[in-house]
């Protein structure tokens, strides 16, 4: 098992190495042989260099390379000398080397895809063959990012005197949102360790223990239904100082992300950036993670039509609901079809209508427009600046549901003109500011908290915990870049009677906290500095800076939207031995 080692690296050859002789190791990517030449694309991490090989005067090294297939390990020799034909779109392009001799390191079975970037194989083929998928140069490309993302913090951390702690991957299962991953114990049989959705309340506690400041680039689990921007195991930038105000997170992670858009991108971005509040952002952009490259924003009607003809407007305003709008510019020549399909698409968002207003040629075209008089059209025309070729859409339903069904909308509207796909290298972050406490639960009829129940009331609020809670604004707030939710985080309860206030106030009973939350109460009575701190998503903000919608391309192995790892089976079945062992026993579906 010899092999003639490398003396440089594919990728890195330029013509200043023009003259030299080289020994390159890699994996074939493409053969080409035109019969007076045979051309071989040779891959490494560092790119990819064209071997020639001139039958003529080397016919033994033309005979053996018929041999080669694609992705055989191989070792070659040769000499650098400059292109007759120049590649300028690689690096390597302008050089390309003689061969002297080769051999085969290592062969392989046909792949079933093509090593590639513009691939057309399904998803499924490519997790299952992960280790082929990975040797395509865009995934390497995104994770040698990830890669670089990884030292800028631990270097920006460390300048700023944060302290990196681990904290336990076995702990205790407390509620905090999203279901546990659990994991049965051997030697407490009937017991469980839960899998941590976040390091939430042991970051707490060593800001209880002092350490002031307290950063981890650490694994999350949560067990729930999964999107495109979402993995049952992920990563956090988690952090937590004390002695601080919310603006010190705010001005940190800005300059964290300064930092990194000029070291991955070379972007000078502007801070600091601009806070919204969450009232605000859901009024106008129907999301709490608004996408702000683009207007398109929401406008209210309610007041307009609440005695129109229009029953569907009246019964909306006669039970608190809310009729809204947005204008998709330019989109008065929608054709019937197309605005079927954003009915459709509402409806999804759970409205239970689209109304539709086109103005095309100084005309009105509606299915509405006879139950509204000519001052109400105005009014609304006037609120919506209506131009020539506009198309309003317009919602009414219950608050919350309308304006998260137009926000939905008007990223939809943002997709299919065109508008997105224009904003794709503008960058634009925002906070969002004073979330509520609590939302209402409707299914378990109980208040839930926003953020986590760990999150501090604003004090100038405190007075409405007993009134009205659902009125209370918490001291929480979002990091969003470009309509991505990117981190999230607030200040927290360091006193103990408010922290058991609000566990009442969610519906746990006094054990019931001191059974699931007893370490934190206990801690909090040991003198608790005011602290707060931030979890970013690495893996959001990994996709952000390399420019993909899907969270797969950024993490080496991960789980499909049913959460398989395709690569390796799990999860799978185990043997009932060691479920004998761990006391479980399995229930036939
Ligand atoms: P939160 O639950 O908002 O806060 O999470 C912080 C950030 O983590 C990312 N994220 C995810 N990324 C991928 N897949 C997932 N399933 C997933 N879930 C969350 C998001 C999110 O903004 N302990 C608190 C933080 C704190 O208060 O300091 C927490 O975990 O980008
Ligand atoms: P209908 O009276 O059901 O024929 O509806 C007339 C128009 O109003 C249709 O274009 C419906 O899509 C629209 N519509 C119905 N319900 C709603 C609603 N809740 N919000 C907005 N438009 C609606």
């Amino acid at each position: 098992m010899q092999f003639r080692q490398r003396t440089h690296k594919c990728g890195e050859l330029r013509e200043i190495h023009i003259g030299k002789n080289v020994i390159l190791n890699g994996w074939i990517s493409r053969i080409r042989d035109l019969g007076g030449l045979i051309f071989i694309d040779l891959r490494d991490r560092w790119g990819i260099a064209q071997l020639v090989i001139l039958p003529e005067t080397h016919p033994h090294l033309a005979e053996k390379a018929k041999e080669l297939h694609s992705e055989y390990v191989i070792w070659a020799a040769g000499s650098i000398r400059s292109r007759e034909n120049p590649n300028p779109n690689i690096p390597t392009g302008f050089i390309e080397v003689l061969l002297d001799d080769f051999e085969v390191i290592n062969k392989s079975e046909l792949p079933p895809f093509e090593i590639i970037d513009d691939l057309q194989t399904s998803e499924e083929i490519r997790l299952k063959y992960r280790y082929l998928d990975l040797r395509r140069p865009s995934l390497q490309k995104n994770l040698i990012t990830r890669h670089r993302v990884y030292q800028i913090i631990h270097q920006y951390f460390d300048e700023n005197e944060f302290v990196e702690i681990e904290t336990p991957v076995l702990m205790k299962s407390t509620p905090e949102g999203a279901r546990d991953f659990l994991v049965p114990s051997r030697l407490n049989k009937g017991k469980f360790y839960a899998l941590p959705q976040s390091p939430q309340i042991f970051k707490q506690i060593l800001m209880i223990s002092g350490f002031d400041r307290y950063v981890q680039i650490v694994k999350c689990f949560r067990d729930e239904d999964l999107r495109s921007d979402r993995q049952p195991e992920f990563t956090q930038i988690d952090l937590e100082m004390s002695f601080i105000k919310r603006e010190d997170i705010f001005s940190l992670i800005e300059g964290l992300m300064k930092r990194l858009w000029k070291e991955i991108l070379n972007i000078d971005i502007i801070t600091p950036f601009q806070k919204i509040k969450y009232e605000y952002a859901m009024n106008t952009f129907g999301s709490d993670k608004p996408d702000l490259r683009f207007g398109l924003e929401i406008k209210d009607i309610t007041e307009i039509v609440k005695n129109s003809g229009f029953k569907v407007f009246t019964d909306t305003f006669n039970k608190n609901g809310k009729i809204a709008l947005i204008n998709a510019k330019k989109c008065g020549n929608f054709s019937r079809k197309q605005i079927d399909e954003l009915q459709d698409f509402t409806k999804k968002y759970g409205a239970k209508g689209l109304a539709t207003i086109k103005y095309q040629n100084g005309e009105i075209f509606s299915p509405i427009a006879k139950f509204l008089n000519e001052a109400e059209i105005n009014q609304i025309f006037e609120i919506a600046e209506v131009e020539e070729n506009d198309l309003l859409l317009i919602i009414a339903d219950e608050k919350h549901k309308c304006l998260s069904a137009l926000g939905a909308l008007r990223l939809e509207i943002a997709r299919r003109t065109g508008i997105l796909y224009n904003l794709e290298n503008i960058y634009n972050f925002c906070w969002i500011i004073d979330f509520p406490l609590f939302e209402w639960d409707s299914t378990e009829n109980r208040l839930s908290p926003m953020h986590h129940p760990f999150t501090s009331p604003n004090i100038e609020d405190l007075q409405l915990l007993d009134t009205d809670p659902l009125k209370v604004r918490a001291y929480a707030y979002d990091l969003v870049i470009n309509g991505a939710e990117i981190g999230g985080g607030s200040i927290r309860i360091y006193d103990n009677e408010i922290q058991q206030k609000i566990f009442k106030l969610l519906g746990l009973g006094e054990d019931d906290a001191n059974e699931k939350f007893g370490f934190l109460l206990d801690a909090l009575r040991y003198g608790a500095p005011p602290h707060g701190g931030i979890a970013l998503g690495l893996d959001r903000l990994v996709m952000t800076l390399v420019g993909t919608e899907n969270i797969r391309n950024v993490i080496a192995f991960p789980k499909t939207t049913s959460g398989l790892s395709l690569m390796d089976g799990s999860p799978s079945f185990v043997d009932k031995k060691q479920l004998d062992e761990l006391g479980i026993q399995l229930i036939k579906e």
